[in-house]
């Protein structure tokens, strides 16, 4: 994908807080990334780290109140999303920018049968007639990898297993041929097997229909089998950026090293967890002025506790919030 190409999505210094009793939560801290055509951007970084609340910030979906949009623009198609008023947002939403959730139970409706939920977009977005709209939902489910579709149609999401479940889920987000597909954590609850199975499926409908694919894990290795290019979040922030094969070939963050190391080399049945890391998550109440990683960092100096550090440049499309440079084992000269 050429690198000067018109972003998709391009999302600029995003501040999402939460008021809570015990303080303000900065959940999204000056998040800024783009996202182009046809590509997939791997997000990935622990649990806590913003991930979801940065993509439900920007499709309008954060709650507000607690939260509360602090500054930032989402540009989309020409539009701010941020000042979008509701009735332009449910037309993109579910339209124009699909999204598929980790748990599809939460986002499947269980009293209507899956025929009924793919319908009611199609009708209602794309205008369909009711047979029109049953045979494109037959066609969508074929397309996911359902066995026996048109009949399918008529079963309760309890009649799906785990990975079925969330073929349809993705069937439904793929329903209004999105240009935009944000998935979160989608197969974190699967079986390695069937997560394998649905990263395929992701792959070949990407080849397929073209759409540009944001992929939300904690799981680097999913990562590295599908993203293009990849976002590294901690506390709030993206702290790393680079495309995929750099990423692992020359990271510079500590975190993002620190999380390349938990990685094995031979992928055993389990996938690696991020948690491994040692030290305690950041606490996000704290105003974000100093560096979030600078308690877990293995080269803090004193710079990281009076600044938060800005994404530095280390190479072609490639950055790092970071004080300290790799490649001399000191302090940067910015
Ligand atoms: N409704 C809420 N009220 C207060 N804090 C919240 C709320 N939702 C999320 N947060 C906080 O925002 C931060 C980021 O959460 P989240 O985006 O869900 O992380 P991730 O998706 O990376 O696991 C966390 O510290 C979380 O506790
Ligand atoms: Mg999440």
């Amino acid at each position: 994908m050429p690198d000067g190409a018109q972003p998709v999505l391009d999302v600029r210094d995003l501040k999402t807080v939460f008021r809570t009793r015990s303080g303000e939560v900065h959940a999204v801290n000056s998040v800024s990334f783009d996202l182009r055509p046809g590509e997939l951007l791997g997000v990935v970084g622990e649990s806590g780290s913003g991930k979801s609340v940065t993509m439900m910030s920007l499709i309008g979906l954060v709650p507000m109140p607690p939260a509360e949009m602090r500054g930032g623009e989402v540009l989309f198609g020409g539009q701010d999303l941020l000042r979008a008023g509701p009735a332009a947002m449910r037309a993109i939403r579910g339209k124009r920018i699909g999204f598929v959730f980790q748990d599809p139970m939460t986002s499947l409706n269980p009293v209507f049968t899956v025929g009924y939920q793919l319908c009611e977009p199609l009708r209602r977005h794309m205008g369909l007639s009711k047979a029109a709209a049953r045979k494109r939902a037959a066609e969508l489910l074929d397309l996911v990898g359902i066995p026996d579709a048109a009949r399918r149609l008529s079963d309760y999401p309890h009649q799906f297993s785990g990975g079925m479940r969330q073929r349809v889920m993705i069937a439904m987000a793929l329903a209004c041929d999105p240009e935009v597909l944000i998935a979160d954590e989608p197969t974190t609850a699967l079986d390695v097997t069937i997560q394998a199975q649905i990263l395929e499926l992701v792959k070949d409908l990407r080849q397929k229909l073209g759409m540009a694919i944001i992929w939300i894990t904690h799981d680097l290795g999913v990562i590295a089998g599908i993203a293009d290019r990849v976002l590294v979040m901690y506390g709030g922030q993206i702290v790393e950026h680079a495309p995929v094969r750099e990423l692992f070939a020359n990271p510079q963050h500590p975190y993002t090293r620190a999380l390349l190391k938990t990685v094995p080399s031979v992928r055993g049945d389990r996938a690696p967890r991020l948690r491994v890391i040692e030290g305690q998550p950041p606490i996000l109440t704290a105003a974000p002025d100093a560096c979030p990683f600078r308690f877990r960092c293995g080269h803090r100096f004193d710079r990281c506790d009076a600044e938060n550090p800005p994404r530095f440049p280390t190479g072609p499309a490639h950055d790092a919030a970071c004080f300290w440079d790799p490649a001399t084992d000191a302090p940067r000269n910015a």
